[in-house]
């Protein structure tokens, strides 16, 4: 899949969820909220917000949570990946997001930041994990 797949509306609702997700963001310790949503190869979309916990490392970012939810649902292929934040700074996911994405993303999927007003820069996959580790190394279709 590539961006151009990506109509405009579809786009539109995938940062709508995240922004949505966002609003649910449990993160007292950090004060940083994220929301995130994956649109899967069927369509459908999947969110998910950071949640945070008193042993600091073991928060789970809101990238984790919303493909932790396409999982579930059945969904195995992200075709587009938002990701809302709040202010100037635009959000791109952590080192470890970026290898969560890699599992379930194309080299150039589109992973699109936005902020309660509008879309920051996109990027594909490729750009954020360049020269990446992936199931084909150990053989997995
Ligand atoms: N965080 C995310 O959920 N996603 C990102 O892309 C960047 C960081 C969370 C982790 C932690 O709860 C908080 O933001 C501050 O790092």
């Amino acid at each position: 899949m590539t961006m151009s797949t990506l109509s405009p509306a579809e786009q539109q609702s995938l940062v709508e969820a995240a922004r949505r997700a966002r609003e649910n963001a449990y993160a007292p310790y950090s004060n940083f909220l994220v929301g995130a949503a994956v649109l899967d190869e069927h369509g459908r979309i999947h969110a998910g917000c950071n949640v945070e916990n008193a042993a600091y490392p073991e928060g789970l970012c809101a990238e984790a949570g919303a493909l932790s939810a396409m999982v579930l649902n059945g969904g195995r292929r992200a075709r587009a990946i938002a990701v809302a934040g709040a202010g100037a700074a635009w959000i791109t996911p952590c080192g470890g997001c970026r290898q969560k994405l890699r599992e379930f993303c194309d080299e150039d999927t589109p992973i699109f930041t936005a902020n309660e007003h509008g879309l920051g820069p996109t990027y594909t996959l490729k750009q954020l994990l360049p020269a990446s580790f992936g199931p084909e190394h150990l053989s997995k279709p």
